[in-house]
């Protein structure tokens, strides 16, 4: 097996060469003076099964993605396998209004043009894997992610919602610890009232889990509310963080006590690795 790593996931690419003891492939890419992209596979990958890995957030590293397949492919590639491990456009993933594109499902036609397997991790809905007309599978980031917490004195995980409660569960049994989800009550017309389905938060040291932290909202809000119930300290972990906007801002001024993330996007908190789940399917 031969990896490639795209721009958006070097470091991956690097890890998951180490962990399944391939060889990590040259490649470069540059942009001409008009912003146009130019990739090239330096080394020889003809009759290879090669492996491209790249995050397909934000829009230009899609365009690097289609290049690096392109370029798999000229060269002569027996097999490409594309690993996204942030699945960018995913969530549209059916038509709410009349009109709207499918961003899901127009990214997976245009990559499977070009790949025989397509593995992701926690994609937004498991159900947008049949919209890549070759074999598409997910793997879990939640393992990785309760082994970091599991040294943090966690005494519960929530989900941010019910639909999220499974993710919550499955990190708790890895933890040893109980989980629950925040439940939304309307009190009146101004006031809604979140808080843990079932467990009391109080004295307790919280980890929230959810797939993706865009702009803080939602975890921000459960944050403050579990500091007003007496919740000792609020860990928000999630596999894809993207921190749009203040994002940042408002886990930290909500009280958050440590935001965590994997690394399917880079950042200063991908404080766990993705490759170890990744490397099990391929
Ligand atoms: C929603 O379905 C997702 O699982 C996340 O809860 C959502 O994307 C978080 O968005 P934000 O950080 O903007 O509240």
């Amino acid at each position: 097996m031969h990896i490639i790593g795209g721009t958006a996931s070097k470091s991956v690419a690097e890890d998951l060469a180490k962990i399944t003891k391939s060889k990590l492939v040259n490649a470069i890419s540059k942009r001409f003076p008009d912003n146009e992209l130019y990739v090239r596979i330096l080394d020889e990958i003809n009759g290879k099964d090669i492996v491209i890995v790249q995050t397909t957030y934000p829009d230009p590293n899609i365009i690097e993605l289609f290049l690096l397949q392109n370029a798999a492919e000229e060269a002569g590639a027996k097999s490409i396998t594309v690993v996204i491990p942030y699945y960018g456009y995913a969530r549209q993933d059916t038509k709410f209004q009349n009109g709207e594109s499918i961003s899901a499902k127009a990214l997976a036609g245009l990559i499977s043009l070009n790949a025989d397997k397509v593995i992701t991790i926690d994609p937004h809905k498991e159900h947008i894997l049949d919209f890549f007309s070759t074999s598409a599978y997910s793997c879990s980031a939640v393992p990785e992610i309760a082994k970091y917490l599991k040294q943090k004195n966690i005494d519960m995980v929530l989900a941010p919602d019910k639909g999220a409660v499974d993710r919550a569960k499955k990190a708790s049994k890895i933890i040893n610890c109980d989980f629950d989800y925040m439940e939304k009550t309307r009190i009146d017309g101004n006031t809604v009232e979140i808080k843990p389905k079932n467990l009391d938060a109080q004295n307790k040291n919280v980890a929230i889990i959810d797939d993706i932290i865009s702009t803080g909202g939602t975890m921000a809000l459960s944050i403050k509310e579990l500091k007003k119930s007496g919740a000792k300290k609020v860990y928000v972990a999630c596999t894809h963080g993207l921190f749009a906007g203040e994002a940042i801002k408002k886990l930290s001024s909500a009280g958050c006590e440590e935001i965590i993330s994997t690394d399917t996007i880079v950042s200063d908190f991908s404080k766990v690795k993705i490759a170890p789940c990744i490397a099990k399917l391929l």
